[in-house]
């Protein structure tokens, strides 16, 4: 006896069930598994990036001014902020010097004393002058500084080529 090549009607209707329950499934599957491990494949934030300080304006002449900054980094699920700071110094009507806050001895944070004019750190002393250069104290060297290539004056607006380190 021949076999039958026709499926029934039952069959084919399962059949039809089967492969618009499969289309549907892929469709909202797919992108829900897209969106789960999406973060998990993204990895830092690119470490160097212009950072907008204020506009210059704002900045009296002469007067070091603390702008402080938080760049969040993204790895994988984990978001990591971290705070940091610059002293921004006007020079005239449309120069403008920018001081890393991060003392070149260890590390620490130093601030701006108006009373003695310089820049004093509070872990070992270290005292830089308003210039950035080395007054006393362990440093190896002056503050570092944003210039050149990592200092423009965009549109009115102070800003940084700031790189994570
Ligand atoms: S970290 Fe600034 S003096 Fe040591």
């Amino acid at each position: 006896m021949a076999r039958s090549h026709h499926i029934g009607r039952r069959d084919f209707i399962k059949l039809v069930t089967a492969a618009v329950g499969s289309f549907i499934a892929a469709g909202i599957g797919i992108p829900a598994i897209g969106y789960l491990i999406h973060p998990a494949l993204k990895t830092g934030q690119g470490k160097e990036a212009w950072i907008p300080l204020g506009p210059l304006e704002n900045f009296e002449i002469g007067k070091p001014t603390l702008v402080n900054f938080t760049r969040t980094r993204v790895n994988g699920w984990e978001r990591t902020s971290n705070s940091y700071g610059v002293y921004v110094v006007r020079t005239s009507a449309d120069e403008v010097v920018v001081f890393s806050n991060v003392c070149t001895h260890l590390g620490c944070r130093v601030n701006w004393k108006e009373e003695i004019g310089a820049y004093v750190c509070p872990c070992h002393d270290a005292e830089f002058a308003a210039d950035g250069s080395i007054v006393r104290g362990p440093q190896p060297r002056p503050l570092d500084r944003y210039e050149g290539e990592a200092l423009r004056i965009q549109d009115g607006i102070v800003e940084i080529l700031f790189t994570e380190g």
